[in-house]
């Protein structure tokens, strides 16, 4: 029996992915020995509807001064950051006198930029030291720092509160998330808006992207239970959008209670959600079943591959790709490596499964008939750019919504 991380309701896991060492922390050789694990787990709350994992390794050991992803690595996602702080900026900043915008998890700038180059007071809340130095070199100012209540009070000490806080792909890291909601409410300016995007729990059921469960991700949200979060702490939904990336993200729009007119979004998409039973524990029973069945296509697919002496590599080491390799026991003998653009990544080998990662620039040359598309999520700009991978009969393996080659 665990506690539920938002209500304490008594919840239980409803499968288990087994041992899982830190998705992001590729290694090399010397250090397989000390390598960590822990056991990923995920439950559901039907109290509060929250999707969560039971354990999560320590914070400061995914978030430090190595941290490997920088958000610039996808041209379509500096492009998306880049129309994401347009629309902040339009909707709800552009007629403020000396507005001040508070991005939390600002990674490499790729968002705060904008507000950079105009000019605009902005603050960047970053645990690792190494992505907010690449944000520095794009005029981008960052605290590195978790975002808590501590933090809460050492930017009030130093700055107003904020008219627009956003975020994407990092409220789901944020183990202890009421403390989180407690201090976004108080660094918030009573007219002001907090934004946020993540992996959206309604997309992740329908693609079966199992992969976006691993120990960065404490969550996966909903509109229900954001909403049942945040009210908490004195604030409300008032918009929604679904958005494409990470193969499927909801937007959330929160303000003050009361303080803006709620758009017919929340209640169509918490029907919705309704509808496809996201407060019921039912659906999580038939994932862990899609999950079971994909993890058998898939061995048997790569099994099959190895027997016909055809040759098969990894596309793009993602964070996703450790909870795939580890929870279908692929190693070595199965996929011979991983092609990624990442300087931090190549050369070394994944977590876990301990697979060799080669530098994108040798994807070519390496002649293979498949390739296991590990960034689904971004496919169409990987299928723009590997034209002569398709055009020599390379054949992209995916498992969403189930295994498949094309
Ligand atoms: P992403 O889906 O954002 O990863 P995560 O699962 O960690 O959220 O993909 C980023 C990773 O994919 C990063 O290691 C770089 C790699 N990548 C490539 O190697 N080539 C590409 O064309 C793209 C888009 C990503
Ligand atoms: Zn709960």
């Amino acid at each position: 029996m665990h506690k539920c991380r938002v209500c304490s309701n008594n919840i239980e896991k409803f499968m288990s992915f087994g041992k899982m060492p830190i998705a992001n922390a590729f290694l090399k050789k010397e250090e397989f020995k000390d390598e960590y694990f822990f056991e990923l787990a995920p439950s559901f709350c039907n109290k509060c509807f929250t999707f969560q994992i039971i354990d999560q390794p320590d914070p400061n050991k995914m978030f430090h001064e190595n941290y490997t992803f920088f958000t610039r690595s996808s041209k379509f996602m500096v492009k998306h950051f880049n129309l994401f702080a347009n629309d902040i900026y339009d909707r709800f900043l552009k007629n403020l006198n000396q507005p001040m915008v508070i991005e939390i998890g600002s990674n490499d700038g790729a968002y705060l930029e904008f507000f950079s180059k105009k000019n605009i007071s902005h603050l960047g809340i970053e645990p690792s030291a190494n992505v907010a130095k690449v944000a520095k070199s794009y005029g981008v100012n960052s605290l590195v720092s978790f975002m808590n209540l501590e933090t809460s009070k050492k930017i009030l000490n130093k700055y107003r509160k904020a008219d627009a806080i956003t975020a994407a792909n990092v409220i789901c890291h944020i183990p202890n998330i009421n403390e989180f909601a407690e201090s976004i409410s108080n660094i918030l300016d009573d007219n002001g808006v907090f934004v946020f995007e993540e992996p959206y729990l309604g997309s992740m059921i329908e693609k079966n992207s199992y992969d976006q469960i691993y120990d960065e991700h404490v969550y996966i949200f909903s509109a229900l239970s954001i909403q049942s979060i945040f009210s908490n702490f004195g604030m409300e939904l008032f918009d929604l959008q679904h958005q494409s990336t990470h193969g499927g993200s909801m937007r959330y729009f929160l303000c003050k209670k009361g303080k803006k007119i709620i758009n017919k979004s929340v209640d169509n998409i918490l029907l919705k959600e309704k509808e496809q039973n996201l407060n019921k524990d039912d659906v999580f029973l038939k994932f862990k079943q899609n999950i079971e069945k994909s993890k058998i296509d898939l061995k048997n697919l790569l099994n099959q591959i190895k027997k016909n002496n055809k040759l098969v590599a990894g596309y793009a080491a993602t964070s996703k790709s450790t909870t795939i390799l580890n929870y279908c026991d692929i190693d070595e003998d199965l996929m011979p490596c991983i092609f990624d653009t990442t300087p931090t990544k190549i050369n070394k080998y994944s977590p876990g499964k301990h697979i060799p990662i080669k530098d994108h620039k040798y994807f070519q040359e390496a002649k293979l008939d498949y390739a296991f598309l590990f960034a689904w999520n971004h496919y169409e700009e990987i299928k723009k750019k590997e034209q002569k991978f398709i055009s020599k009969n390379g054949k992209w393996i995916t498992h969403v919504p189930e295994i498949k080659v094309y």
